[in-house]
């Protein structure tokens, strides 16, 4: 089995198909949907940073058609994947901590930035200059959508399959808090036919608390919180925190242990007990 540590790109997103079907979840955007709901009427620009593959904003544009999309991602390859599946939307590579990069991108109506992308801006420095970027690329009174996990928790292993051009592949996860505040997450995926791989990647936790200051010194305010059923109540992820028994903390809205086809999209996040689905408002 090869094994590998990555702290930038996944050798799992050499496989956009696999990104892909991890990523497409009608539940989840249906969730993100509702918070940007009050925007519904005509056109309005998205901006999803941190697209991926782009199974998130290619959802939002089956569902919102009249609406303007643009992903952004760092990652070449799956960008190349994204702008094939969906034609109709610009994808760009940038980087969110670039403020040059995301000068280009002034006066979007909505910008997302989901999948718990901001958790892979492990240092303060690096996750203040992606909150700059994503600020920057509102206009007064836009909206942020973003997804956060708000306590790094000790997982059990949670086992998964994606549907692939492949057939099956098993995905297991495991989660391990080494420093507080991080999450080692371990994927061990097995494509048919191929040896299995695992990669140990670092997510931070942001607790809404951090994340609502953050953002409030940039000007926005969060207007809704979208907790998953069984979420703590309250929402600085103390709860979690502190239960061992706590679910797992895997680092994708597909990962769910109690599916057994991911890519058919039950919406089920087991990380809900730690994860919000945030909306901020760009003061007008
Ligand atoms: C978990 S995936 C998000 C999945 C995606 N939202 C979808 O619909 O499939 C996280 C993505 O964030 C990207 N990413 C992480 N940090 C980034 C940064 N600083 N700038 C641009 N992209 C970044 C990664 O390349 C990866 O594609």
């Amino acid at each position: 089995m090869k094994t590998a540590t990555y702290q930038r790109d996944l050798a799992f997103y050499r496989h956009p198909e696999l990104v892909h079907a991890m990523f497409d979840d009608p539940a989840y955007v249906g969730r993100v949907l509702r918070l940007i709901g009050a925007q519904d009427a005509g056109r309005v620009n998205v901006l999803d940073a941190g697209c991926g593959a782009g199974a998130m904003v290619g959802r939002m544009a089956t569902l919102r058609q009249t609406w303007r999309y643009t992903g952004l991602d760092r990652s070449a390859g799956l960008l190349a994947d994204a702008a094939t599946r969906y034609p109709e939307i610009v994808f760009e590579q940038a980087d969110l901590t670039d403020p040059a990069a995301m000068a280009r991108y002034r006066a979007q109506d909505v910008v997302t930035c989901l999948g718990h992308t901001l958790s892979y801006q492990l240092s303060d420095e690096h996750l203040d200059a992606a909150l700059d970027g994503l600020a920057s690329c509102l206009r007064p009174g836009g909206l942020l959508i973003i997804d956060t996990f708000q306590a790094a928790v000790a997982s059990p292993s949670l086992t998964h399959t994606l549907v692939s051009p492949w057939g099956p592949v098993r995905l297991e996860t495991t989660g391990q808090v080494r420093e507080i505040g991080f999450l080692d997450v371990t994927w061990t995926w097995q494509i048919p036919g191929r040896r299995a791989v695992r990669e140990t990647f670092r997510q931070r936790a942001i607790p809404v608390p951090d994340l609502t200051h953050r953002l409030h010194q940039r000007g926005l305010t969060l207007i809704e919180c979208d907790h998953e059923p069984g979420d703590p109540d309250e929402p600085d992820g103390s709860a979690g925190a502190s239960d061992p028994n706590s679910p797992s903390v895997p680092s994708s809205p597909k990962a769910s242990g109690d599916r057994s086809e991911a890519g058919q999209g039950s919406g089920r996040d087991v990380r809900g007990d730690v994860s919000a689905l945030l909306a901020f408002q760009l003061d007008a």
